[in-house]
């Protein structure tokens, strides 16, 4: 019976031990097991008032695991005094006891330090920054949308029912998923485009936001194309919207992350969500527009699709076409800092090599 309660004890001693982790803990530790006052002290007191044989028995043990507590007590202590040292400094807030200075005393300063490892933003992830920066300045509002999507939202609500040609602009990754609501498809987004039909959804103009995410396409990578990528969206809705608000909402853009004497172009382009759509591109920073490498010889480097808001888009959100007008955009983000810094393969984003992702 008693050597069971002992056993038992001993085992709760030491799992407490190994969660101390300060000086203060470790005294209370020693108090609770090796104090006069503890169970266990008491319990070795009362084995002298046992028969002979138990004594002998129980009372082996008990001194066995004594022993054992005072050896786990000296153990810790001297761990815990050892991460008392701060090569580094000491952190503020540090509450240091006696040994802990004594152990400083010995800290070497003239060795090497340790070297403090900085993370970095990812390329991505700043050029991102800057863009949100610049729109938000200019009073578009950031959102996001999820990047598992409905068709609905893909393609069906963006004036591309099921068998539109327009489709194949975009090689689709489908998400096997059925779903009890019937025969509704999920797929992983193709672009950007399906967070302005969320927004309409949600908000009542005057909208002004930018939805920036990943997006996927089915598609074989080389140095120009990645299966997964990012765009920034773009969408103003309100009265009295033009294609003139567009062209200059995209050249003041264009200018704030190039430099003031960015040139941009636009040129007719199809999407089946907008009308008219354009293309824009702007000339090309490496060469100037005179024709390089870059820019295949063209002098421009296009950035973005856009146009404005189709009305059949419009009015499947419930937005009168007839009161209300709209544009939106889709931009590449990688495309710009290949064109800022001249990086000639884009897979190089995402494949995880840090003697590229140090460079910025
Ligand atoms: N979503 C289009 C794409 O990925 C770009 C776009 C967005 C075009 C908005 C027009 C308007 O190619």
């Amino acid at each position: 019976m008693i050597l069971n309660q002992v056993e038992e004890l001993a085992s709760k001693a030491f799992g407490e031990l190994d969660k101390v982790t300060d000086a203060k803990e470790l005294e209370a530790w020693r108090i609770r097991y090796l104090g006069r006052k503890s169970t266990f002290i008491q319990i070795l007191r009362s084995l002298a008032t046992l028969p002979l044989e138990e004594r002998r028995s129980v009372g082996a043990r008990a001194n066995e695991i004594k022993e054992a507590f005072e050896a786990g007590l000296a153990e810790k202590k001297r761990s815990l005094e050892k991460q008392t040292i701060y090569p580094l400094g000491i952190p503020s807030g540090v509450a240091f006891g006696k040994s802990s200075l004594v152990q400083l005393k010995s800290l070497d300063v003239t060795l090497p330090g340790q070297q403090v490892l900085l993370g970095r933003l990812h390329p991505t992830t700043q050029i991102l920054d800057e863009i949100c920066e610049i729109f938000s300045n200019m009073g578009f509002q950031v959102v996001e949308g999820p990047e598992v999507e409905w068709e609905y939202y893909n393609f069906e609500a963006l004036n591309m029912p099921v068998d539109h040609p327009a489709r194949d602009m975009f090689a689709t990754l489908w998400v096997d998923f059925k779903t009890r609501a019937g025969n509704r498809s999920m797929l992983l987004r193709t672009h950007t485009s399906p967070v302005q039909i969320r927004v309409m959804e949600k908000l009542s103009p005057p909208i002004r936001v930018i939805a920036p995410g990943r997006v996927f396409r089915y598609e074989a990578t080389d140095a120009t194309h990645e299966w997964m990528f990012y765009q920034v969206e773009g969408l103003a809705v309100d009265t009295n919207i033009t294609l003139a608000d567009l062209k200059g909402t995209l050249f003041e853009f264009a200018r704030r992350l190039f430099g003031k004497d960015r040139k941009c172009r636009f040129r007719c382009d199809y999407f089946p969500f907008v009308e008219p759509g354009v293309e824009v591109a702007i000339d090309c920073l490496v060469c100037q527009g005179d024709g390089c490498r870059l820019c295949s010889n063209s002098g421009w480097i296009e950035i973005l699709g856009a146009g404005m808001v189709h009305p059949e888009v419009l009015r499947r959100v419930n937005i009168d076409p007839e009161v209300y007008s709209g544009f939106a955009f889709g931009m590449g983000v990688e495309r710009i800092p290949i064109l800022r810094y001249g990086i000639d393969d884009i897979r190089l984003f995402y494949s995880n090599d840090l003697r590229f992702l140090r460079q910025f």
